[in-house]
């Protein structure tokens, strides 16, 4: 952000007026409690390395593993998928992008990806093309997967969960910065959920997959919700041991 190399610091660390004030308005609002990757503008995530702004939810590396169940799954399901060639995968909630630009640049597919804020969308189609995906994904504006037409192979889903309780007690550094339409899931965490399951079952073809990154408070809940009209419905934990990740095949 200053211009100046990383080794150049090390070496030779004297500063510029200019770029000494630059440095301590950084560092100012790094002190005020803005998360480091809105003060530079960029996050990493899997292979890539995104932009965000305070319009985005900063990716997590948890999502990192939700990404790889689906990519784990597309690999297993080779062969028998009927759906290729047509949009495959679709994201509800994409923020910054993460999932959908993570799996159209690892995995190829096309993807449609969804978010009800505008701002949102616009950087992650920024991000898109940063990535060279652009052509893969079209994002649409609309409360979860509203007007959207499948059939798709995967509905993936990083949605809002957090609790009105755990909405409360959030640490500064996420409730003052990062967008609370990202986070605030409603009492029990799952409001956006309720509306996401009944939209996969009638948006997923038979044996398509369901895969939700939620809290480990309400992931088992969540896991209720889902009817007869899903099989292998599983919990799964992330690097730490949580349970954090629920998948789900749409029946035959
Ligand atoms: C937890 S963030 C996830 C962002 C990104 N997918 C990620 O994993 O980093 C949830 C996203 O869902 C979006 N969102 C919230 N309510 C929504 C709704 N009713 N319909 C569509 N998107 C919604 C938010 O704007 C936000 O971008």
């Amino acid at each position: 952000m200053l211009g100046v190399p990383r080794t150049q610091l090390l070496a030779a660390p004297e500063l510029t007026t200019t770029q000494a004030e630059e440095l301590a308005a950084l560092v100012a609002r790094r002190k005020a409690g803005e998360p480091l990757q809105y003060i530079i503008g960029r996050a990493p995530f899997r292979y890539l390395e995104l932009a965000v702004t305070p319009d985005v939810l900063i990716p997590r590396p948890e999502t990192e593993t939700l990404v790889q169940l689906v990519i784990d799954w597309w690999e297993e399901t080779k062969g028998t998928r009927d759906g290729d060639g047509d949009a495959q995968v679709l994201d509800v909630g994409t923020g910054s992008g993460a999932i959908a630009i993570a799996l159209a640049s690892e995995v190829g597919v096309r993807l449609v990806a969804t978010d009800i804020s505008a701002p949102a969308l616009a950087l992650a189609e920024e991000n898109a093309a940063a990535a060279g995906v652009a052509q893969l994904v079209d994002f649409v504006l609309c409360d979860v997967c509203e007007g959207i037409v499948g059939p798709f192979d995967v509905l993936v889903s990083n949605p809002p969960y957090v609790t009105s309780a755990q909405m409360s007690e959030l640490p500064a550094e996420i409730a003052e910065w990062e967008p609370h339409q990202a986070l605030d899931g409603g009492t029990d965490g799952l409001d956006v959920l309720r509306k996401i399951v009944p939209a996969a079952k009638l948006l997923l073809r038979p044996g398509g997959l369901l895969a939700l990154e939620l809290e480990e408070d309400n992931v088992r809940q969540a896991a209720a919700l889902l009817d007869d009209a899903w099989t292998a419905v599983n919990v799964h934990q992330d690097l730490t041991g949580r349970e954090r990740f629920l998948t789900a095949t749409r029946a035959r």
